[in-house]
This record gives C-alpha cells, structure tokens and sequence, in this order.
C-alpha cells in the first residue's frame, strides 16, 4: 500500500459532505434547464433513454474513477494526473487530461453564468407578481425582452459571477455545507408540487409519453451525441471537478457507495423536472423544441394559475440560482486548485483571476441572443453552421471535451493505472463490485464513448440499432 497523503486545501468534514457538495455539483442547470430542453429538441423518450443508459454505464463507472483517483493524489486534477501518472510509471502528458478540464471548465463557466443570471432575473419577476393569469404569448415576450437587452444580461452575469468567485475565494466548504444541506431538499419538494401541478393540467399522459415512450426515428446520431454529452455534463465529470472534490475526500469513505447516491439523486431531480415541464408544455400549446428558453416560458404559466404560485415561483428561480451556484463553485474550484498549488497565489486572487476571465468570456454569451445572434463563428463548418458563440461554447465543452477527458480518465484508470492501485483506493475488495467496476471501466465504458463518436461520423447508426432492439422483436 502506498502512503497515503493529504490535501494542502483541507478535507471535507464527512463522507455525508462530499455527497452534499459533489450532488450540489451535478445538480444545476444541467437538470432543470437544459435536460427538458434538450430533450424536447431531440424527440423525447428515445433521446431520455440514451440519456438513461450513458449514465449507467458510462456516467457512474467514471465518477468512480474520478472520485478514485482525486483522493489518492489529493491534488488539483492538473498535479493528481501528473502524480499518479508518475507513480504508475505512465507518460507525463496524462496530465493534460487535467489541462483539458481546467479549460473546459473555465468555458461552461462563461455561458452557466449568463444562464443562471436569466434565473436570477426570475426571481424577481415571479416575486413582483408578474406571472399572475399570464399565458403562452406573453410568458414568451416576457422571455425575450429580457435576452435581448444586452445591458440587463450583462448586469444578471456579472452578479452571478461575483457570487461565485466569492464564495470560491472563501474556500468552497465555509457557509456552503449548511445551505446545501437545507436547500437541497428543499428543490426537490418544489419540484414534487410542480409535478403535483402537472398532474392536473390534463395533459400529464401526453408529457409522460413523450418522455418514456421511445420513438428512435426522431433520435438522429447527433441527439445520441447530445444526449452522451449530457450524461457528462449533468454529473460534473471528464473536466476534473468531480476528481478535485474527491480529493478532499476522507480515507475511510466508501467511494462507490458516495457515487451512486449522487447518479441517483442527479438523474431523479433531472426526471422530476422533465416530468413537471412537459404536461405544462402540451396543456398551453407551446413547442417542446423551444430550445433554452423552455423553462422560462413554461414553468411561469404554472406559477400564474396555481394557488401561492408567486411565492412557489419565487421560491423555485431562488433555488435553481442556488443550484446553479453550487455547481458553477466546481466548475473553477480544479483551476483555483492549481493556481494555488504551483503559483502559490492565494485562493482569492486565483478564484478573482478565474472568475475575471470567465466573466469576460461570458460577455459572447451575453451577445448571442441579441448584438451577435445572427453571427455563427464557425458557420463556414458544415456541422456548426447554426450555432452562436454560446451554442459553440456549450455543444463543444459538453459533447467533446467532457467525453473525450472522460473517455481518457477511463482508459487511465483501467488501464495506465496499476491494479492493486485501484483495488486499495476502491475499498471493496476484490469481489464482484470491484470486479464488475473493472470491466466496465476497461472495456464497456471506452467502447461505448468510442461508439458514439463513431456514430456522428455517419459510420455507425446507434439510433436504428437500439431501436431494431427495444422496439423490432417484440412490437408488432
Ligand atoms: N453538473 C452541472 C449541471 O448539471 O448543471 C454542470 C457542471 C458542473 C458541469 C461542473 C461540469 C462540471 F464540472
């Protein structure tokens, strides 16, 4: 066994905190924004599917391994790689796993900020009543006087951003373990009253349908590429922020326990609001493919009619900023890592210097939707024809670099890394659960990431084959 070492950033207090802090990662925006809005633009149930099985045996084999190799080099994901890159006799450039995750960070940083600003905005619309009897027509207009003013975008993404760095400069455990604690539940019960809501719009059926009844002629091989790159986004993995919170990690906690409470709670917070958006969608004659705005045209028509509804309403844009602010603190915590650890900078001049060059890469974002939304940057490319500066920042970030860091992080830990190595760290001995980790992380994981890359090149067709499977053999 080698010896263990320790974290010059601290520990958490409990195995029960890094569950709150690595759960308060993976749930954000990714669930309640951008799962029903993606899934509307990709069909429904056979894209959610997809979605199901990357998380499965892609998503929760990697945040292992994540979680794995954090704590046993318990440092920046940058120093970790390199450590125990070393140590297991590997190339030096595994680091650059590190590297890649640092940058695609500091990325989906610049665009979740301007995101969770039109949340902020929320809260204070739904508080001043201005929901109330609203419908279809005006929940839109309201949407989009408010992304087209660049000014008051710009006021909301600077805001949030200065909430991040601040409570990143503190040191990411401070006052966050306790509002974790009690907020989180608390999200999850105004998703369960929203669903209660949905239940009685008549439509309820036709939005479970459309979530659960796979239809694979509406998934196309760039909707299963989507779909994969949210199963990575929605946990927090292949950039290092799931690898730097578990190095911070106690010794005796048990890792695969820890994760698939996490994978758990994500995806269930994720299904919840899908679940509670679609009737809302169906019942008020909106389009499910109304891409990044579904939520804020749909949840408010909800709060209009429902009894208490501006204080539930209130009270949810409240919690979607907070969850969205536990998340956004991960996604800079493996950079200010970094800086502190090889530049010796503070943690507060870094989380100031990662912070600051996120926010003035979030100025493009801010400009997609107004100044710059007809500017594609990359439109002489035929696959990004159509997509603004902050749709290329998001499908680039989550459909590429998070799967491509995380395919590497599991060819790593299966393969580059010993396996008495893993066996130690792991903690489950050599038995079935280790062994069934071993396999997937090895084979299945990196085949079926492989997969999906080969299917957007056109030369697999992922679609049609789990279609031939779930619904040729055995539907008429
Ligand atoms: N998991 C977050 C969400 O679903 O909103 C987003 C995110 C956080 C992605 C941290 C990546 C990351 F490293």
């Amino acid at each position: 066994m080698a010896e263990r070492r320790s974290s010059i950033h601290g520990q958490w207090s409990s195995k029960f905190v890094f569950i709150l802090a690595a759960t308060g990662s993976a749930v954000g925006l990714g669930n309640i924004w951008k799962f029903p809005y993606i899934t509307g633009d990709n069909g429904g149930g056979a894209f959610v599917l997809v979605y199901l099985l990357c998380i499965l045996v892609i998503g929760i084999p990697i945040m292992m391994a994540e979680v794995m190799l954090g704590r046993r080099g318990r440092q920046s994901p940058i120093n970790t790689m390199a450590t125990l890159a070393r140590e297991a006799g590997a190339s030096p450039y595994w680091k650059w796993i590190g590297w890649m995750g640092v940058i695609a960070g500091f990325l989906i940083l610049s665009y979740y900020s301007v995101i969770a600003g039109w949340a902020l905005a929320y809260v204070f619309r739904a508080a001043s009543g201005a929901f109330t009897g609203v419908g279809g027509e005006e929940v839109q207009g309201m949407f989009s006087r408010l992304v087209s003013d660049p000014e008051r975008l710009l006021a909301w993404h600077t805001l949030f951003m200065v909430m991040t760095t601040v409570v990143v400069a503190r040191g990411v455990r401070g006052g966050l373990e306790k509002a974790v604690r009690i907020l989180m539940p608390l999200l999850f019960a105004i998703l369960v009253i929203l669903v209660g809501y949905a239940m009685n719009t008549g439509h309820f059926e036709q939005g479970l349908q459309f979530l659960f009844r796979p239809d694979f002629g509406k998934l196309s091989a760039d909707g299963v590429l989507v779909a994969m790159g949210h199963a990575f986004f929605t946990l927090s993995l292949g950039m290092g922020a799931i690898m730097v919170y578990g190095s911070y990690l106690p010794e005796k906690a048990s890792i695969a326990g820890t994760t698939l409470t996490i994978a758990l709670l994500d995806t269930l917070v994720a299904i919840l609001a899908a679940v509670a958006i679609f009737p809302i969608v169906f019942a008020n004659g909106l389009e499910p493919g109304a891409g990044p705005g579904l939520i804020f045209q749909t949840m408010p028509i909800a709060f209009g009619q429902m009894p208490g509804g501006i204080l539930f309403g209130t009270l949810f844009f409240m919690l979607l900023v907070f969850a969205a602010w536990t998340s956004a603190i991960s996604l800079i915590e493996p950079a200010v890592a970094w800086l502190v650890e090889n530049h010796g900078y503070r943690r507060f001049t870094a989380a100031m210097l990662v912070g600051g060059l996120s926010w003035c890469l979030g100025l493009l974002t801010v400009f997609s939707f107004n100044l710059l939304e007809n500017f594609m940057p990359l439109g002489f490319l035929g696959a990004f024809h159509d997509k603004t500066f902050f749709a290329l920042f998001d499908y680039v970030t989550a459909n590429i670099m998070l799967p491509l860091g995380g395919l590497l992080i599991a060819i790593f830990a299966g393969w580059a890394l010993k396996r008495e190595h893993s066996v130690d760290e792991l903690r489950l001995g050599d038995g079935l659960v280790y062994r069934s980790w071993y396999f997937l992380i090895r084979y299945v994981t990196p085949v079926a990431v492989g997969l999906v890359f080969l299917d957007i090149t056109g030369l697999l067709d992922i679609g049609g084959l789990l279609g031939f499977l779930f619904q040729g053999p055995w539907q008429a």
